[in-house]
């Protein structure tokens, strides 16, 4: 594709001599408004560089730039220099670039050899999935497939929470309350059903607190039967994790959590005594972080046993030397803020520099709209249920909408669980928001939905047309402006997916395929497309089919399916 601010900048750099071509191209601006044309340059530093006006410098330069076949007009509008792009070089240059490369327009190889690791989901074994979970999830999957368009290597990981001290717990209570039978049929309810029993039990009865710590001390220490029992528990809670995900299409590249470097811990706690940065404190072992304005370190217990914290510093070296990241990106909730800094700043002390490519990518909190899910008082929303709801609900929808499409069911997944991805994508990851059915669901909002069925009536126009289409057209046909505004933020998304890993923002996507779907829909009603002249047909049917290539793949990079009939 033509990077036509690119061009602009060889024009204006050949006649300018003072600035570089970067600082030419970061001066250009798109104007607030398209009649001051699609790119312009201020003539400030040049001004400031001649010791002349603005204005004067912008004309003077205007007069000696050549103009070239793709640009329409360069115009002086005081101290800036518009340029208009001419609208059917600009069709032919998206168009082109989107029919030819298909489902990988977007991509581009600037992270080539470079590795990321993206850490997501990471939910604990023997309790619930939760709504909450979901952001860590769906944010990490989409970035995930953002940094892997962008060509770097990717590491997926789900970093479970498999072990500590609640694991003794949930020793205890199975053995004294426990069914086989039960957990088999549903893990997560019953061992979490035990857990709330064992804390119920221990308010009467503190032994039990010490029966559970010395079940964890036996699970440390490698005994049969604590292992084959916590084996046991991992594997029926992931089974039900892998639910989840299988409904969600979401896969992993490894499961190492918490249990996986219980034995690298002395090796860490070495390192930190060489460094001189560990203590005593009241028979616990600390890294004291009092400089650096946070509470400190906890690294050991008193009984020697490892925190949760720790195993985040044994695995981030692991990850350095199995890996070798150029950046280490944790998908985790805002309440573990100080948690992060913490630990990466024990990292940093411990010396190693690339403590700085350890990212804490926060979020923020959902909570769910009064009645949105059925739930008795102080039982937990697990996500699978929001899911099947989700699904139900958008079954309902189509069932009034289009009684007769073929595969509802199918179709019911994709939209419902697409609805629900889709509105964890919309906000700004760091919000707070409130979770609900009529804005999730709502086909005419700026919802998954919306986008979804914007893309099956791109689908239902091709398949109508059904003949083959070309980039070889004539883009004169494109240049009103209705065309030229979908035309443009087609040609935006490569900038939208390469601007996701600035902040890592997957709800930029979101927000863009929204406008995206917007323009297109103003375009359809407002133009026929099937119509008789032939050359405008198919100019406009290459439109539509750039549009929906587009809309699929800004969906695909969310982890939203873009389904053909709805
Ligand atoms: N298991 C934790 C939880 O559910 C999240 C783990 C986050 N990742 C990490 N490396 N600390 O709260």
């Amino acid at each position: 594709m033509k990077d036509f601010k690119l061009e602009i900048a060889n024009i204006i750099s050949s006649q300018v001599s003072d600035l570089s071509l970067d600082e030419i191209v970061s001066l250009i601006e798109v104007p607030p408004n398209k009649d001051m044309g699609d790119y312009a340059f201020p003539c400030f530093k040049l001004a400031k560089i001649f010791r002349k006006a603005p204005n004067l410098i912008a004309q003077e330069l205007c007069d000696k730039i050549e103009k070239t076949d793709y640009i329409q007009k360069i115009e002086v509008a005081g101290a800036y220099i518009n340029f208009f792009i001419d609208k059917s070089s600009l069709a032919k240059s998206v168009l082109t670039e989107v029919l030819n490369k298909k489902d990988d327009y977007g991509k581009t190889n600037v992270g080539e050899g470079k590795t990321v690791i993206v850490e997501f989901s990471s939910p604990n074994i023997a309790k619930p999935f939760h709504i909450g979970h979901i952001r860590s999830t769906v944010i990490g999957n989409a970035l995930y497939k953002v940094y892997k368009a962008l060509g770097f290597n990717t590491v997926r990981i789900n970093h479970l929470g498999d072990y500590g001290t609640q694991f003794g717990k949930l020793i205890v209570a199975f053995k004294r309350w426990g069914d086989e039978e039960e957990v088999k049929k549903a893990p997560i309810k019953t061992l979490l059903k035990l857990y709330v029993k064992f804390h119920e039990e221990a308010e009467n009865e503190p032994s039990l607190d010490e029966e559970a710590r010395m079940w964890f001390k036996k699970l440390e220490e490698g005994d049969k039967e604590a292992t084959e029992l916590w084996q046991w528990f991992r594997d029926v809670s992931l089974q039900e994790f892998n639910k989840v995900y299988d409904m969600l299409g979401i896969e992993f590249d490894s499961y190492a959590g918490e249990s996986f470097y219980s034995d690298k811990m002395p090796r860490v706690i070495n390192i930190m005594k060489e460094k001189g940065i560990i203590k005593e404190s009241k028979g616990a072992q600390i890294v004291d972080l009092e400089e650096y304005n946070m509470p400190p370190a906890l690294i050991t217990k008193s009984d020697g046993s490892t925190l949760y914290l720790t195993r985040d510093i044994a695995a981030a070296i692991y990850r350095k030397e199995t890996y070798d990241f150029y950046k280490n990106i944790y998908v985790v909730g805002s309440q573990q803020i100080l948690h992060f800094n913490q630990w990466i700043k024990v990292v940093e002390l411990m010396g190693f520099d690339w403590a700085k490519d350890c990212v804490h990518v926060p979020f923020g909190m959902v909570s769910l709209e009064e009645g949105t899910m059925s739930t008795r008082k102080g039982r937990v929303v697990f996500l699978e249920d929001v899911l099947n709801k989700a699904v139900e609900k958008t079954k309902e929808i189509i069932m009034e909408k289009n009684p007769n499409l073929e595969n509802i069911d199918e179709v019911a997944k994709q939209i419902g669980i697409g609805a629900v991805v889709f509105q964890e994508l919309s906000n700004n990851r760091i919000k707070d928001y409130t979770f609900s059915w009529d804005r999730t669901l709502n086909f005419d909002g700026e919802t998954g939905p919306y986008v979804q069925y914007t893309h099956t009536r791109t689908c239902s126009v091709l398949r109508k047309a059904n003949e083959e289409i070309s980039s070889d057209v004539d883009f004169s046909v494109l240049t009103d402006d209705d065309s030229v505004n979908v035309i443009k933020e087609i040609g935006n998304f490569p900038k939208v997916v390469k601007d996701v890993i600035k902040n890592n923002e997957p709800h930029i996507i979101a927000r863009y395929v929204v406008d995206l779907a917007q323009a297109f829909n103003k375009f359809y009603h407002d133009n026929v497309i099937l119509v008789d002249d032939e050359k405008t047909k198919k100019a406009r049917l290459a439109l539509v089919e750039a549009t929906r290539q587009t809309i699929k793949n800004a969906l695909s990079l969310l982890g939203v399916e873009a389904p053909e009939r709805m």
